[in-house]
């Protein structure tokens, strides 16, 4: 259908949208590419410019990850797609915006990490769980002071809640398949913070306030 294939490319032109170049350039006329850890991102904008451009980044990635994922939902109402296959969509529109987050075509494909964007596809399925997935995150943050152990295993508390609380038990096997997909999608887009970690070297964040690199 041409309606549901003009949807996915919607869904990845929004993710692709790199909020942290165009917003820094923007705003301070930095490129953040060129400092701290060098991801376009919302972390290393707070890192590079501070609290307000880290915030406007970090939401504008969280809005467009649940503007796309909820393109599922108007693709519903245009009666484009069924009702009990709106989950399965909103999946996909998702996984598409981060997926276009991570390899945007506005950068030549080398995008951020997926993780706000992540956050707010997570929203857009399942709010509840996806509330208590920032807890983790900021637990870990405080726990561990790293932001990219704290996204990772933000992106596997979602899968796990919905497989392991009773009361998010879910009957879309979907969900927590996409989930898990996910997860291994942010390790690998943290494979090098990864390894900056295990060599003692990754940048430490002190909740807001946080060392250049
Ligand atoms: O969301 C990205 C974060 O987990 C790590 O960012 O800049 O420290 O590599 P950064």
């Amino acid at each position: 259908e041409i309606a549901i294939g003009v949807g996915i490319l919607l869904a990845y032109l929004l993710g692709s949208i790199p909020t942290a170049v165009w917003f820094g350039k923007a705003l301070h006329g930095i490129d953040v590419r060129e400092h701290g850890s060098g991801n376009p991102g919302a972390t290393n904008t707070f890192r590079v410019l501070g609290k307000r451009a880290g915030t406007i980044v970090m939401l504008g990635d969280v809005i467009k990850g649940m503007a796309a994922t909820s393109l599922a939902v108007i693709l519903m109402n245009m009666e484009f797609i069924e009702e009990q296959n709106l989950v399965t969509f909103k999946l996909i529109m998702g996984v598409v915006a981060v997926t276009g987050h991570i390899f945007s075509v506005f950068i030549n494909f080398k995008g951020g990490k997926g993780v706000a964007t992540l956050l707010g596809m997570m929203i857009a399925i399942h709010y509840e769980v996806a509330l208590l997935c920032i807890v983790v995150f900021l637990i870990t943050l405080i726990v561990s002071k790293y932001v990219s152990l704290a996204s990772i295993i933000g992106a596997l508390s979602f899968p796990a809640l919905l497989l392991l609380v009773p009361r998010f038990k879910t009957n879309e096997p979907l969900l927590v398949i996409f989930g898990f997909f996910l997860f291994v999608v942010i390790v690998w887009t943290h494979h090098k913070n990864i390894r900056r970690m295990m060599e003692g070297e990754e940048n430490k964040t002190y909740l807001l306030k946080s060392k250049k690199d």
